[in-house]
């Protein structure tokens, strides 16, 4: 069962929200405006684990000056399909930022909690600077304010796969970003205990 779901993934999206070529063109786009922004800075991008992998890499590669990469890893509590408002810190920096502008790179902002709590971790760390560049606004009221620097799309309130975007850790490889059939997740919560969803589910 398991095997038959994997070779149909296309059939669990209900609709492809934003093609691999979309995705392209805007990355390139914020590529751009990034490389004018920070000419002369020193110059962190910042990924949110696991999500934001396939965007920084692109992302990284359409910014056309000298530049580090690092990643931290927050873990949000709740069912997949929800964040709880609780996070942590389950992988951090490498080191200290104080000598750098830094530039989160998140895949989605829903309730805005994940990104809030980030920014309030990295204000107290003294960046030369701290902007935000995240690749899909999700259009709903945010839980906590959040103001994003650099936005890729703005998105209505579904839940959506793809590009680094799972549910239950799957549908990350998808090229495309696509809204995910409810019932994928409904299925898996009235049998939880067909997968290994643990209560603590990173990014
Ligand atoms: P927030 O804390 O509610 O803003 O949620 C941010 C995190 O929740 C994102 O980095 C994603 O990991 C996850 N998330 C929120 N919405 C979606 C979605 O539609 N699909 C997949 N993951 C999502
Ligand atoms: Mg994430």
């Amino acid at each position: 069962m398991l095997f038959l779901r994997e070779v149909n993934m296309r059939g669990d999206i209900q609709e492809i929200l934003l093609t691999g070529e979309e995705i392209q063109a805007k990355v390139i786009e914020l590529g751009e405006q990034v490389t004018t922004d920070y000419q002369g800075k020193n110059l962190l991008l910042l990924g949110t684990l696991k999500g934001a992998v396939p965007f920084i890499a692109d992302l990284a590669r359409a910014i056309n000056l000298p530049l580090e990469i690092d990643y931290m890893a927050i873990s949000s509590y709740g069912n997949s399909t929800q964040s709880s408002g609780v996070v942590r810190i389950l992988k951090d920096l490498e080191g200290p930022v104080q000598n750098k502008h830094v530039l989160i790179v998140e895949d989605i902002v829903d309730s805005g909690l994940t990104l809030h709590y980030l920014m309030d971790v990295l204000r107290q760390r003294k960046p030369l600077s701290l902007r935000v560049c995240a690749l899909l606004d999700k259009l709903r009221e945010r839980v906590k304010p959040v103001e994003l620097d650099y936005t890729g799309f703005r998105i209505p309130n579904q839940f959506v796969v793809g590009y680094g975007l799972d549910y239950a850790q799957r549908y990350r490889n998808l090229p495309y970003i696509g809204i995910l059939k409810p019932s994928v997740y409904q299925d898996e919560l009235q049998e939880p205990q067909r997968h290994h969803q643990s209560r603590v589910e990173e990014g």
